[in-house]
C-alpha cells in the first residue's frame, strides 16, 4: 500500500456509508463542520484519512474518495458503547463541558478507550511516510499522539483539540487525567480554540506532571532516562468556515427564493427568530426556550409578530443525557406551542432533523435573529455561518459569552445564557434593533469571519507543524 505523506486520523471518516434500495452500497460525503474544514487539506496529492465508517464491525479495506485514501477502523458494537458512547461522550465530553451534564467514570470504558486509541494509532502509523506528517483530531483520539510517536518517532505529529479544554479545578476529577494528559503531549504542536483552553490546559500540566511551561511551548522530558527532552507548542488556533461557499449559496436565487417561501410559510411573522444546533445539553437549548416561553407569557412577543425555528439536529441518541434532553425540550416545545399557537401561527417551529446546506443557508437568510446561546463550546460554527450568509448586511447575531466564537466576535449582542432575564432584554433589543445598528455589527462580524476563514486555520496550524518538521530534518 502507497503511504501518504500527511495523515489526517479523526473518529469519523468523511464519508457516510450509504444502501441504495437495490442493496448497491456506497460511499457520500458528510456533511460535518470537520469535513469542510479539511476539504482544502485533503484535495492536496498524498493524502489519507484514518477513522470509522459510522456502523458498526464494518471491517473494509483502505479505499480510495475523491483523491484521498480512506482508511477505515472497524469497532465493535460492544466498544461503540464504551468507547464512543461511553468514554468519549458519556466522560470526556460532559467533563470538558464544565459538568454541564454529570461525567461517569467507568473503568471499563478507559479500558475500551485505551484500546480503541491504540487501533488508530496503528492504522496512522501504517498510513504516514517515513518522516511525513499526522495530524490527529479531537476529544475521541487524545492517546494517539503518545501511541502513534512510540510506534513511529519519525513522524511529525499534530492533534487539534475542537471543544473546550476545562479549568483544572475540574480537569483534575479525571481518574486518568496524567495518562491524557501524556497522551496528547506525545504530539509536536497541540492547538486549541482558544488561548483559554490551552492556558487551561498548561496548567493541568504543570499542575499533574511538573514540567515546565514558558509561552507557548512545554518541556517534554524524554521517556528514557538520560534521554534529550523536547518543546511541544500548545496554543490557540480558531477555526473557522469556508466562509466564501456560504456567500456563494446566500447568492443563489434559488436559496433566495427559498428563504422567501419559508418567511411565508410560517405565516409571515414579522420577526423570525433561529436557532440551529446538535440536540445536546451544551447548546442551552433549554434556557432558550424558557426565555422565549416567558417573552410569550409577559407578552412581550406576540405569536404572529414573532416565531422561533429550532432546528434540533439528531445527535447521539443511545446516550442517556441525549435521550433525556430529547425528552425535555419536547415536552417543553409542546407546551409553548399548547399554550400559544393560533390556527395561523405557531411560537415555536421544531424540526428534529438535519437538512442540506443550501436548506440551512435559506433558513439564515430568512432569519432576522439567530440565537446562539451555548452553556459551553469549543466554537460554534453555526454563528459563523449566519453571519457569512447575511450578505446584505442585516440581522442580529445574539451569542453566548461561553462559545469560542464570542472572543472573535464581539461585534454580536453577547448573552450569558444563564440569565433568563438578560437573555430576554437582548431577545428585545434583537428583535428592536434599527437597520442602522444592525448593519454596522453585521459589517464588523463579517470582516472577522471572511479575514480569517477555515483555509487561513489549516494554513497556521500546518505551517507550524512544518516548522517542527523542518527542524527536526
Ligand atoms: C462535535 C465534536 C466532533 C463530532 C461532532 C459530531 O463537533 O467536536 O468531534 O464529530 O460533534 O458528533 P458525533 O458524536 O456524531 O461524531
Amino acid at each position: 500500500m502507497s503511504r501518504a505523506d500527511l495523515v489526517v486520523v479523526a473518529n469519523r471518516l468523511p464519508v457516510d456509508r450509504v444502501v441504495s434500495p437495490d442493496g448497491q452500497e456506497s460511499w457520500r460525503r458528510s456533511p460535518g463542520g470537520l469535513v469542510t474544514a479539511l476539504e482544502p487539506v485533503m484535495r492536496k496529492p498524498d493524502r489519507a484519512w484514518v477513522g470509522w465508517g459510522g456502523q458498526p464491525d464494518l471491517d473494509i479495506a483502505p479505499f480510495d474518495f475523491e483523491g484521498a485514501r480512506l482508511v477505515p477502523v472497524p469497532l465493535s458494537g460492544a466498544e461503540i458503547e464504551s468507547y464512543y458512547e461511553g468514554f468519549a461522550n458519556g466522560t470526556i465530553w460532559p467533563l470538558y463541558h464544565d459538568v454541564i451534564a454529570a461525567p461517569v467514570y467507568r473503568r471499563s470504558w478507559w479500558e475500551s478507550y485505551v484500546q480503541v486509541n491504540r487501533r488508530f494509532a496503528q492504522a496512522a502509523a501504517d498510513a504516514v511516510e517515513p518522516g511525513g506528517v499526522v495530524w490527529v483530531q479531537d476529544y475521541q483520539l487524545q492517546l494517539v499522539p503518545k501511541l502513534l510517536r512510540e510506534l513511529r518517532p519519525d513522524v511529525t505529529i499534530g492533534y487539534f483539540h475542537h471543544i473546550p479544554f476545562p479549568a483544572y479545578g475540574l480537569y483534575s476529577q479525571l481518574p486518568w487525567r496524567r495518562q491524557v494528559l501524556e497522551g496528547l503531549l506525545g504530539a509536536d504542536v497541540i492547538g486549541f480554540q482558544r488561548q483559554a483552553d490551552a492556558g487551561n490546559f498548561q496548567r493541568s500540566v504543570r499542575r499533574v506532571l511538573h514540567h515546565t511551561t514558558r509561552s507557548s511551548e512545554i518541556v517534554v522530558p524524554s521517556a528514557e532516562e538520560g534521554g534529550e527532552s523536547r518543546i511541544a507548542v500548545a496554543k490557540a488556533y480558531p477555526i473557522s468556515i469556508d466562509a466564501q461557499s456560504y456567500i456563494d449559496l446566500a447568492q443563489d436565487p434559488k436559496v433566495q427564493a427559498r428563504a422567501v417561501e419559508i418567511r411565508q410559510q410560517l405565516g409571515d411573522p414579522q420577526t423570525i427568530l433561529l436557532g440551529v444546533d446538535r440536540l445536546d445539553y451544551t447548546k442551552g437549548i433549554r434556557h432558550r426556550l424558557k426565555a422565549f416561553g416567558e417573552l410569550l407569557q409577559d407578552g412581550r412577543l406576540k405569536v404572529g409578530g414573532a416565531t422561533l425555528v429550532q432546528v434540533a439536529s439528531p445527535s447521539r441518541q443511545r446516550v442517556d443525557a441525549y435521550a433525556e434532553l430529547r425528552d425535555e425540550i419536547e415536552l417543553t416545545v409542546g407546551r409553548i406551542n399548547g399554550d400559544y399557537d393560533t390556527m395561523h401561527h405557531t411560537a415555536i417551529r421544531y424540526l428534529h432533523q438535519g437538512f442540506p446546506r443550501e436548506e440551512m443557508v435559506a433558513l439564515y437568510l430568512a432569519a432576522d435573529v439567530m440565537l446562539v446561546t451555548a452553556l459551553r463550546d469549543g466554537m460554534n460554527l453555526v454563528a459563523k455561518e449566519y453571519v457569512a450568509s447575511r450578505i446584505d448586511h442585516s440581522g442580529v447575531l445574539l451569542l453566548s459569552e461561553f462559545a469560542g466564537a464570542a472572543d472573535e466576535l464581539t461585534s454580536a449582542l453577547l448573552v450569558n445564557p444563564h440569565d433568563i432575564d438578560g437573555m430576554k432584554d437582548l431577545i428585545l433589543r434583537a428583535v428592536d434593533m434599527s437597520p442602522g445598528e444592525q448593519s454596522r455589527r453585521m459589517r464588523a462580524l463579517r470582516r472577522r469571519v471572511l479575514d480569517h476563514d477555515v483555509e487561513d486555520w489549516s494554513h497556521d496550524f500546518l505551517s507550524d507543524i512544518d516548522k517542527v518538521r523542518k527542524a527536526r530534518a
